[in-house]
């Protein structure tokens, strides 16, 4: 697969996100284990993953634990892969998310993921959402030592504006990797923060890329430009619309989630597909 940069390595240019698997509406272990296992076979070298991708109260890290077992089942080199988790939401079991950015939960709940994944260090650790009550800078402070005490190799944040990229890069001192935010066809109003991750060579991993869980399958439907382009092209909207996502700078990487291994084995091929400028500024427009 085509390969983009993530701070000092390369990953596969499309990753795979672990959400569907964990929490409502989730799989059986089975059929997750196949579809991380169809992701790697693919060239899947960046598995998204959070502590808060579980359904139930007292199941914390479920989506972290089964990532790690799917990967301790792999055949391939699994050291050749990144498993990027979060921290600073929680789901206390009734469907809803809640925010802790307090650093000293941060430095906790990147201990016990690490301890979940069975890694003495994290690929990549990334706050998960800002805290209104709790400073930015505070928040991100625990990436610093966190990646000071060697907790986590590289630091990342989501759901950050443009100011809080900047505030995190300068109090990670210029170490920041990676944001994660919002962007599919049907949600473009990140493309701002993609632009300056863009002119700072920071990765830009885009979230529900096609829409999100509920929406993926009506990508076609609800985009015209997108299925027509997948007509020509002989594929599926949701492959064009990764291929637009990865076309916008090539710090994209984009993270669709599956539950089923046809989802995935779909999905990588959009780092393969070339739409000519024409297509572009249709999907684009
Ligand atoms: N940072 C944040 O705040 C945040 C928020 C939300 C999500 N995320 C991350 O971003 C990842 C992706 O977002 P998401 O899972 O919410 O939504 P998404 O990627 O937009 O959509 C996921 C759904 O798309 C379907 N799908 C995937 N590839 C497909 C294809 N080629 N053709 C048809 N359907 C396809 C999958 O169906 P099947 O289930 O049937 O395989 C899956 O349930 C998450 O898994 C998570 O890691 C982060």
């Amino acid at each position: 697969m085509q390969q983009r940069a993530l701070g000092d390595i390369r990953v596969g240019a499309i990753g795979l996100g672990g959400m569907p698997m964990s929490i409502e509406g989730r799989p059986d272990a089975a059929r997750s284990v196949a579809t991380v296992h169809a992701a790697l076979d693919a060239g899947v070298t960046l598995v998204d993953t959070a502590d808060a991708y579980h359904r139930d109260a007292g199941e914390v890290g479920h989506n972290e634990q089964l990532i790690a077992g799917a990967l301790r089942s792999w055949g391939g080199d699994a050291a050749s892969v990144i498993v990027a988790t979060k921290g600073g939401h929680l789901r206390p079991g009734d469907g809803s998310w809640t925010r802790n950015g307090d650093p000293a939960h941060l430095k906790a709940a990147a201990k016990a993921s690490a301890q979940r994944l069975g890694v003495d260090a994290i690929g990549l650790y990334q706050f998960h959402r800002p805290d209104p009550k709790v400073p930015y800078a505070e928040s991100v402070g625990a990436l610093v030592e966190l990646l000071d005490e060697g907790v986590i190799v590289r630091a990342g944040i989501s759901n950050a504006s443009v100011a809080q990229i900047d505030e995190a890069n300068e109090v990670l001192g210029g170490r920041l990797v990676s944001v994660q935010n919002q962007l599919s066809p049907a949600f473009r109003s990140s493309l701002g923060e993609l632009e300056h991750c863009a002119a700072l060579g920071i990765a830009f991993l885009p979230w529900s890329p096609l829409g999100g869980i509920s929406k993926a399958g009506e990508l076609g439907s609800n985009h015209a430009a997108f299925a027509e382009v997948a007509q020509a092209h002989g594929v599926s909207p949701q492959q064009v619309a990764l291929a637009w996502e990865l076309s916008l700078a090539d710090v994209v990487i984009p993270i669709p989630g599956a539950s089923r291994p046809a989802s995935i084995e779909d999905s990588v091929r959009a780092a393969e597909l070339s739409l000519t400028p024409d297509e572009l500024a249709r999907l684009g427009a």
